[in-house]
């Protein structure tokens, strides 16, 4: 069966394009983060691995921290869990980054 593929056009989210930065997708349920060193592009389901029913990950100020609202979980660049609360890491989607796009592999 085929994957699903959501090509997102990376010009329009200027966030990504300093190390570190990071934006929830409106509506396909993904995270897009910029890694701070080597500047990596990951992409992770918005889903929280807590309660995956109800909570969902949100990109907070100008650190772009990643955080769920619900219980306050937060992950790293890399989706690893990160402080005294997240227990489980963010799914990664896999991601391919070419020409000024990102293609991202949905399910
Ligand atoms: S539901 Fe997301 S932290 Fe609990």
């Amino acid at each position: 069966m085929a994957q699903e593929v959501l090509r997102v056009r990376l010009a329009d989210h200027p966030q990504l394009a300093r190390p570190g930065g990071a934006v929830a997708l409106k509506g396909p349920g993904v995270v897009l983060v910029r890694g701070k060193n080597k500047g990596t592009l990951r992409a992770f389901s918005n889903v929280c691995p807590h309660k995956p029913k109800k909570g969902r990950v949100k990109v907070y100020g100008e650190d772009c921290q990643l955080r769920c609202p619900v219980h306050d979980w937060t992950w790293g660049r890399k989706g690893q869990p990160k402080g005294k609360q997240a227990k489980k890491p963010l799914r990664e989607l896999r991601l391919v980054e070419r020409g000024g796009e990102a293609l991202i592999e949905l399910g």
